[in-house]
Order: structure tokens, then C-alpha cells, then sequence
């Protein structure tokens, strides 16, 4: 189950290389476009076999049982952002000025909100942040729905400790139009992809509250090595092949500490299974969280 495929090149590339061991890929999809998007990428790209055990769903079934997979989704559910002042948590929130979206706030009401803001908020003045109440509540959601089997997330984003540092003092709440950073969220509404880091931590926590095991919790980096990326890119030929070069360069976009490395984080949570999960063999820190 692919929660937000994209533009399917992750499916894609299960596919082509687990799909003898597939029963059905479900891919869970908001966008219509994006789900028609997606069929077309893997039609193109893998067997009519693998093509057909593609089925897209708008929700999840009752109960299932199988592998949770979200590459990229927690950080594109809302958030709620919020400013500590005068001792108290405001929330952050839009109204209408002559005919103008415009940035409003009022103080926070929800109690179980101030309750995870007080847990995680440094209280210094002005100090702004997110909360994932979104993301809580979709991996409970899931726990309650997974009868076997296991859930793995790739994502921007830390433990709580450096989420809410107090330096990092206006938040990660930030929006992406064709390659800019934006940071009026009413730019182009509809069109800028708007975005938040995952606070791990908070994941971890309603994983576990909501009965899952927690497996673990890594740098990207440490998850590739750990599964053997660099066994696969030495299978792809002579190192001064360009074929090599290139897959040389993904690697090290992926891997590299100030690329996506460090700061994309895996984890992964399980129900009633026991296996061997390969990817967090080394340099787990759970302890972290
Ligand atoms: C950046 S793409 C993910 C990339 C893709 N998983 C891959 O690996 O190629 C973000 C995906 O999240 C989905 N999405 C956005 N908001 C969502 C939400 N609130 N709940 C579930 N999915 C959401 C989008 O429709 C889109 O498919």
C-alpha cells in the first residue's frame, strides 16, 4: 500500500523489482490527476504483469493486512502553526481582508493542542512552530486498520529535540513553486506545494501509543548502506562507464550528509510480525526520539 504516489516513480521502481513477490500494489491517492499520472508512468515503465497488479484506491479497506510504504507524504499533510507570546500559545491561522487572504491569529483553544505545544515548544517570545495533528491521527488511523504486517515513511525532519530547537525560531512551515522557496503561503494558492518538516518524535509516539512496535529510526543514508546500494551501484559496470558515473552521482545525492543523506529520515513500525528489517541494521537512533 503506496500512500501518495507522486508522479509513480517510486512504485515503479518496487515493481519492477519485487513484483514475483507482489500479490497487488494499492496506491492510495488524493489527486485525480496525479493517480492518472501514475498509471500512465508504470504502464510505460514495467510489464503489462507488474502494470496489472496496480489498483488504486481513494480510501484505505477496513482491516488489511501487508507493507505500508509513504516516501515523501507526512511532510505535504496541513499543520498547525502556532507563536508562543504573553505566555500563552496563538494560532496562526488565514481570514479574509477586502477580499484578501490574509495571516490571523488567535489564541489556541484546543486543549489537547496546548497540551503537545507545551511538551514540545521551547517557551521563548515569539517563538514559532508547527504541530502534525494530521499526521497523529493518520498513523492511528492506520494502526487501528493494519491487522499484520509493517509501515515505512521517508521523510524530511528530526527528533523533537531539534524540531523545536530554539533557534530554529520561525518554524519549518514553508511552501516550493517550480524550484523557489516561497514563504507567503497565499502565493499562487492551489499551485505552491506547501510543506512542513515531520517531527519524528511525535511519529514514533503515536506509532507506539497506538499499539505498533517501533522498528526503527534512521538517516537515509544509513538505511541505503544498510540494504547495499553500494553493492548495486558496483554491479552497474566499469567505473569510468558514464552509466556509472551517473548512478555514482544519485548515489551520492542520496547518501551524501548535506544532500538528502542526513536530513531524510526512514522509520518504520510493525504489528504481529517477525522479520529481519535489513535497513536498520546500523546506526539506528531511536534513542533520539
Ligand atoms: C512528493 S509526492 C510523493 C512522492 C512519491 N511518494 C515518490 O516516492 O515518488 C507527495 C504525495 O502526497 C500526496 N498527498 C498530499 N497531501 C496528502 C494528504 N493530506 N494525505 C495523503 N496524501 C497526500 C500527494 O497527492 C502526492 O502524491
Amino acid at each position: 500500500y503506496e500512500f501518495g504516489a507522486g508522479t509513480g516513480h517510486l512504485a515503479t521502481t518496487l515493481l519492477q523489482n519485487l513484483s514475483d513477490g507482489l500479490n497487488h500494489y494499492y496506491i492510495i491517492e488524493l489527486s485525480a490527476e496525479l493517480a492518472e499520472r501514475q498509471r500512465q508512468h508504470i504502464l510505460e515503465h514495467t510489464s503489462p504483469e507488474a502494470a496489472a497488479k496496480v489498483i488504486h484506491l481513494t480510501t484505505l479497506p477496513e482491516h488489511f493486512d501487508g507493507i505500508i510504504i509513504g516516501n515523501e507524504v507526512l511532510d505535504a499533510m496541513p499543520v498547525e502553526r502556532l507563536i508562543y507570546q504573553d505566555e500563552g500559545f496563538q494560532q496562526i491561522g488565514v481570514s479574509l481582508e477586502n477580499d484578501e487572504l490574509i495571516e490571523a491569529i488567535r489564541p489556541l483553544a484546543q486543549a489537547e493542542l496546548i497540551q503537545t505545544a507545551a511538551l514540545y515548544f521551547p517557551p521563548l517570545p515569539s517563538y514559532t512552530s508547527e504541530l502534525h495533528p494530521a499526521q497523529y491521527a493518520f498513523i492511528q488511523t492506520l494502526a487501528a486498520k493494519l491487522q499484520r504486517g509493517g509501515m515505512i515513511f521517508i521523510d524530511y525532519g528530526f527528533d523533537a529535540a531539534q524540531y523545536y530547537h530554539p533557534q530554529r525560531k520561525e518554524g519549518t512551515f514553508i511552501g516550493h513553486y517550480r524550484h523557489h522557496t516561497i514563504h507567503d503561503p497565499f502565493f499562487n494558492i492551489g499551485l505552491t506545494d506547501l510543506t512542513a518538516h515531520v517531527n519524528f518524535t511525535d511519529i514514533a509516539r503515536a506509532g507506539t501509543e497506538s499499539g505498533l512496535d517501533l522498528i526503527g529510526y534512521l538517516p537515509q543514508s544509513y538505511f541505503l548502506l544498510n540494504l547495499g546500494i553500494t553493492d548495486l551501484l558496483a554491479q552497474i559496470g566499469s567505473p569510468d562507464s558514464i552509466e556509472y558515473i551517473q548512478a555514482a552521482a544519485a548515489v551520492q545525492k542520496l547518501i551524501h550528509q548535506h544532500e538528502m543523506g542526513e536530513l531524510f529520515k526512514v522509520t518504520a513500525f510493525g504489528k504481529d510480525i517477525d522479520i529481519d528489517w535489513t535497513g536498520f541494521s546500523h546506526g539506528d537512533i531511536c534513542h533520539k526520539l
